[in-house]
């Protein structure tokens, strides 16, 4: 439903405060931010590359996030391939399987795609930066394949302290279970710091990461998985039908960026914290409108609209309700329904300050007009 919706509704003169990424650069800033030359660019032969993704692609992730290890890095066409390629791989029919309550549509897809056996992980159960124990014990448990999980939480915001993180990994591996981490958003923290990434330590973990978020460059379609070795090799059937390889430009254009992560997104991450700001503030002054509970990291959340959850409204509500205030004020929203949620949304803070501030002017008067004054 998530992309349907943007299929339908995405489009230019929107103030779009939808998103889980953040504001876009354009490829003029690319190229100056990462001194990238016109002559490298012409340089560039037209060649094909390598299944697992180019030498200087991948040492370019593998330094930042694999303790260098460029064997456990395989790159991607975003981190969608990346889950597609090494899900379809290692998960079949009766596995065990536990997933995290509301998790981005394609980590959900494929264990169910495969027959796996799901056990859900309660959203509930993440609290104060970790896994209630008992839940954790409950449902990790021996002859588990896998435990699948993306922290922060796209759209919620949630994620693990550093201990939070250390007490699911010890517990994954206890249980013999490969832990599958969706990192999408990692480097943009708000209550602890940047977790590391748990494959950097080799072991039986995949971790995935992308371009498209908190870099700022969601039309590179780059992406990758920092995986063992064997499953890496294991993937490559499957890449061999379908995409192959990336082009040596992107592949180029994406090592420099990572190269110059820093910078690309130190700029995005102190914009998204000011947009974080102004929106704590314009919650307080909609508390009777709406409740949050505010993000952990990443740049989005799920606010509740009270209006719905008050009067029990079905599923169809929420989408009737983004819609009206898509076509009355230009403003985007999506709808809880993509992630399970009735009656909030997903609201994205890593947009440009104009337009954020602008979308969350429209929400507001759209708000209170329906209250009718009443609130
Ligand atoms: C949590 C999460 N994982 C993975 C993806 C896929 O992103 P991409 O294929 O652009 O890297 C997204 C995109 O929204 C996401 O939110």
């Amino acid at each position: 439903m998530l992309e349907e919706w943007y299929r339908r509704h995405l489009g230019p003169d929107i103030h779009d405060i939808s998103s889980s990424g953040v504001h876009p650069y354009t490829f003029a800033e690319i190229r100056e931010r990462c001194g990238i030359t016109a002559g490298e660019l012409d340089a560039v032969v037209m060649d094909d590359s390598v299944s697992q993704g180019g030498a200087g692609i991948r040492q370019a992730i593998a330094d930042r996030y694999a303790g260098g290890d460029a064997d456990r890095v395989l790159v991607t066409h975003g981190s969608s391939e990346a889950i597609a390629l090494t899900l379809g791989t290692l998960l079949g029919t009766g596995d065990r399987v536990v997933v995290q309550e509301g998790i981005y549509h394609s980590l959900g897809h494929y264990p169910r795609a495969a027959g796996c056996e799901l056990a859900e992980l309660p959203a509930a159960a993440v609290r104060e930066g970790g896994i209630d124990e008992d839940v954790l014990e409950g449902l990790v448990t021996p002859g588990t394949t896998a435990v699948i999980v993306n922290f922060p939480h796209n759209p919620s915001g949630a994620t693990l302290s550093p201990q939070g993180l250390k007490a699911l990994t010890e517990r994954t591996a206890a249980a013999g279970a490969t832990l599958v981490w969706d990192a999408a958003t990692a480097e943009i923290a708000h209550r602890w710091d940047v977790l590391p990434d748990p494959a950097a330590t080799p072991g039986d973990t995949i971790s995935y990461g992308t371009f498209s978020k908190t870099f700022g460059l969601p039309g590179l379609r780059v992406g990758w998985a920092i995986a063992p070795p064997e499953l890496i090799e294991a993937v490559f059937p499957l890449r061999d039908r379908t995409t192959l390889f990336l082009s040596p430009l992107v592949e180029l254009i994406a090592e420099r960026a990572m190269r110059h992560a820093d910078a690309l997104i130190g700029t995005r991450a102190a914009e998204a914290r000011r947009n974080l700001a102004y929106l704590t503030e314009w919650m307080a002054g909609h508390r009777d409108l709406v409740r949050w509970t505010p993000p952990e990291g990443g740049v989005c959340a799920l606010p509740v609209f009270r209006e719905l959850e008050e009067t029990a409204a079905g599923p169809a509500a929420v989408e009737r309700f983004c819609l009206e205030l898509l076509s009355r004020h230009r403003t985007l929203l999506v709808p809880g329904t993509a992630f399970g949620a009735p009656h909030g949304a997903r609201l994205g803070f890593g947009g440009p300050e104009e337009g954020f501030r602008a979308g969350l002017a429209g929400l507001s008067e759209f708000l209170r007009t329906r209250a009718g004054g009443t609130r």
